[in-house]
Order: structure tokens, then C-alpha cells, then sequence
């Protein structure tokens, strides 16, 4: 269509819709009110309610100022050394595949930069179907972003009545997958639902997986915020190793590192044997040197700092144990102020449920009662935000989840 001189070329652009998970977070900016919570955004705060720069991070800065290094491009596949390290966090400084070089690996811009990069290889060399299985529920930018891919199919994994995860109906949707499909996978820390399953049940899902020939897309967003402990957290993504699927790993440090506006991530996919390797890793530069040409550096040298500098690790360490010991007195709190409410409803998920978030179980007109009668504000599908529990606002959520469900 030619450009008319009375017209704009993008006169017949839409208004799109603002984002669903970004929308809440906004209107409670414009909530006029003084007594107010946000509980939306998956983001960790302190005892404050405010953002928490990780003393390791600040350490990492203060580190890296006085080396004045440069501000160079980087390589297309990004800073080789951080992609290893954190490949090594997820799979084991002994990990099997690592010591063969059966292990793909080029940074990512967190974990929805890598994820896209991975959707484009994939969209290339896939021969099962062009379509990614996520959890019922899932992150909310899940749908959106592998819809890149083709359509996204659904499995059954939390049950709403038993507020826990129903392995049955999982197992029984990877029965039904055809062979070749894609499933994503939460780790551990379960996004939204804070239900993971046990290790028990994630090697009957590894098995499954294997006997359908299913092919697992491993999203690792909360590394350490459920136990505590990397290693611990890390347990599924090794028993996939050990079990020896070929699955491909996204990994993002803006939680655990609390990296957020600085896109730290790694995405690493397990090959046959190095040559593959090697040819793997030409594919996926050239994905990314027509994305966005090569990765950003800062956030990774931050990130590297602190997994390759042993004080700065062993900071890191304890920063994540702040962080989960804050997310285990906020669930407490929240359960205590519960009881406190007189409320009739069984909230012991709120205690059970692991990671950053708790699903509540509201429905979205409960939220929205929540929201317009109290000021609290969470996801549409019921998931709060643990850590912005603070104990100046705990009874105030308390209050609002009881109202709202009476
Ligand atoms: C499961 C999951 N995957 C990926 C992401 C995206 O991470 P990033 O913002 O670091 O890209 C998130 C963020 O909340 C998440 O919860």
C-alpha cells in the first residue's frame, strides 16, 4: 500500500492490549490509596517491601569498577566463561556431559532472550511437532512467547482441589503426546503454582518422557530460592542428565542473582558428541547475530564475578539464604495472620507451596474484590507475590485474601 501525504504509514496500526502481568503492576501505581499492596510482579523484596541489591552483586561492581575494563563487543554466542560456569550450576562441576563436550552453549539475554533464541534453532531443526506443551497453569509470558513456534498445548499439573500437583493427569497428557513433542519443565519453584513434584515423581516423569520420546525444554528460573541450596535445586535438571535425555536448558539470574534489568542469562542444549556440538553452536550464532548481533555485557560480568571469585561465591550463598529464609518467615506470617482472621478455609498451602510465589487459589473475582475492596493486588489467577509480605502489610493481606473468600 503507498504511502499517501495525508496519511501515516502506520495509520492502520491497532492499539494492542497492555500487558496482562504488567497491567496490574501499573494500576496500582495509579491507586491513590496510602494502605496498599502489590503482590503481582515476580520480583524479591525486603523486609522493607523494597528492592534488594544482593551485596554480592554490589561486591561484583565494586570489584569490576576497579579493573577498568573495557566496553568491547562481545563474541556472537557471548562470554564463553560465564556460559560454562553456569551450565556447571545446573548440571554439576563433575557433569559427565560437560567432560565429553555434549553441551551447546551460548549466553542468552535471561531467560526469555534465551528461550527465543532456542524457539528460532528449533523452529529450523525440529522434526517432532512445531508446538511446545506447557503446565496448566504456567509463567504468564509462556503462551506468548512459544506461540513463536506454533500452537501451545496444555498438560494437566495442578490439581486446584488438592491445591497440589496432579501427577496422575500428568502422567496420563505425556502418555497422549505425540511422539517428538516439546514439554517445558519448571525445575523446581514452580511459576505460578509453588508446587513442584517430588523426586520420586520427577524421575516417573523423566521415565515417561523417555518411553514417549518427549523432548524436555528445561526453564531454570529460581535456581537456590527453593531450598536454598543450588545443588539441591538443581536435582530434576541432573536426574534428566543422568537419565540421559537430550534436553535443552534455559537459565536466567534475575532472581537468584537478583539481576533483573540486566538480562543475565545462558541457553544450552545437550548433543550427541562434540562435533555436534560444535555445529549446534554455529546454528545458534547465526540465530542470534540476525536477532540482536551479539549479547550485552555488564550484567555477565557481574554474574561471572561472583561464581568465579570464591568470597563473592560464598557471599552469593548467603545472600540466597536471606532470601529464602525472608520467603519462609513471610509464608509463616501470612499463615499466622490467616488463622488470626477467624477464616474457615484450609491455608496450609500457603506454608507448603515452595519458591517466590503462593497461588492462593482466588479466582479472578476474588482478586478483583481483593484489589478494589483492600488495595492488595495480585495476578489475575491468584498468584501473590510471597516476599512483598512485609510485616507491616501482613495482617492487611490477610484481611483482604479472608474477605475476599468468605
Ligand atoms: C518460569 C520463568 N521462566 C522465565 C522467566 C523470565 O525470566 P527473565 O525475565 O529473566 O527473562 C520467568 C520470570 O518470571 C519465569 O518465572
Amino acid at each position: 500500500m503507498p504511502h499517501l501525504a495525508s496519511e501515516s504509514w502506520w495509520s492502520r496500526v491497532e492499539m494492542g492490549p497492555p500487558d496482562v502481568m504488567l497491567r496490574i503492576g501499573e494500576a496500582y501505581d495509579r491507586d491513590p490509596r496510602t494502605l496498599k499492596v502489590d503482590l503481582s510482579a515476580g520480583v524479591y523484596r525486603d523486609y522493607s517491601g523494597k528492592p534488594w541489591v544482593l551485596p554480592s552483586v554490589r561486591k561484583a561492581e565494586m570489584k569490576l569498577a576497579a579493573k577498568n575494563l573495557d566496553k568491547e563487543y562481545l563474541p556472537i554466542a557471548g562470554y564463553r566463561d560465564f556460559c560454562l560456569n553456569s551450565v556447571k550450576l545446573a548440571l554439576g562441576e563433575e557433569s559427565e556431559l560437560l567432560a565429553e563436550g555434549r553441551v551447546a552453549m551460548v549466553q542468552g539475554v535471561a531467560g526469555i532472550g534465551a528461550l527465543r533464541v532456542w524457539l528460532e534453532f528449533v523452529a529450523k531443526y525440529h522434526e517432532g511437532p512445531k508446538e511446545v506443551w506447557i503446565s496448566d497453569p504456567s509463567y504468564g509470558n509462556h503462551e506468548p512467547v512459544l506461540k513463536h513456534l506454533g500452537p501451545v498445548k496444555i498438560y494437566r499439573y495442578y490439581d486446584p482441589k488438592t491445591k497440589a500437583l496432579d501427577y496422575e493427569g500428568l502422567l496420563e497428557d505425556i502418555s497422549r503426546m505425540p511422539e517428538g513433542s516439546i514439554i517445558l519443565l519448571h525445575p523446581s519453584s514452580h511459576n505460578p503454582s509453588g508446587v513442584d513434584p517430588t523426586p520420586k515423581q520427577w524421575a516417573g516423569i523423566s521415565k515417561a518422557l523417555k518411553k514417549g520420546k518427549i523432548f524436555p525444554l528445561i526453564d531454570m528460573a529460581y535456581q537456590g530460592l527453593k531450598s536454598g541450596d543450588l545443588d539441591k535445586d538443581a536435582a530434576s535438571v541432573r536426574l534428566f542428565a543422568s537419565d540421559g535425555h537430550q534436553f535443552a536448558l534455559v537459565q536466567t539470574y534475575s532472581k537468584n542473582l537478583g539481576l533483573y534489568g540486566e538480562r543475565v542469562g545462558c541457553l544450552s542444549m545437550v548433543t550427541a558428541n562434540r562435533e555436534e556440538t560444535q555445529r549446534v553452536e554455529s546454528q545458534l550464532r547465526i540465530v542470534i547475530r540476525t536477532m540482536y548481533s551479539c549479547p550485552p555485557l555488564h550484567g555477565i560480568r557481574i554474574a561471572n564475578e561472583v561464581f568465579t571469585d570464591p568470597e563473592l561465591k560464598a557471599q552469593w550463598l548467603r545472600d540466597i539464604k536471606v532470601m529464602t529464609d525472608r520467603l519462609a518467615d513471610a509464608r509463616k506470617g501470612l499463615k499466622e495472620a490467616l488463622d488470626k482472621t477467624g477464616s474457615k478455609l484450609n491455608w496450609d498451602h500457603v506454608i507448603s507451596q515452595v519458591g517466590m510465589f503462593c497461588y492462593t487459589g482466588l479466582n479472578p473475582e476474588e482478586v478483583k474484590r481483593m484489589r478494589e475492596d483492600h488495595g492488595v493486588y495480585a495476578s489475575t489467577d491468584g498468584r501473590i507475590s510471597i516476599s512483598g509480605i512485609t510485616p507491616a502489610n501482613v495482617e492487611l493481606v490477610a484481611t483482604a485474601l479472608h474477605e475476599a473468600t468468605k
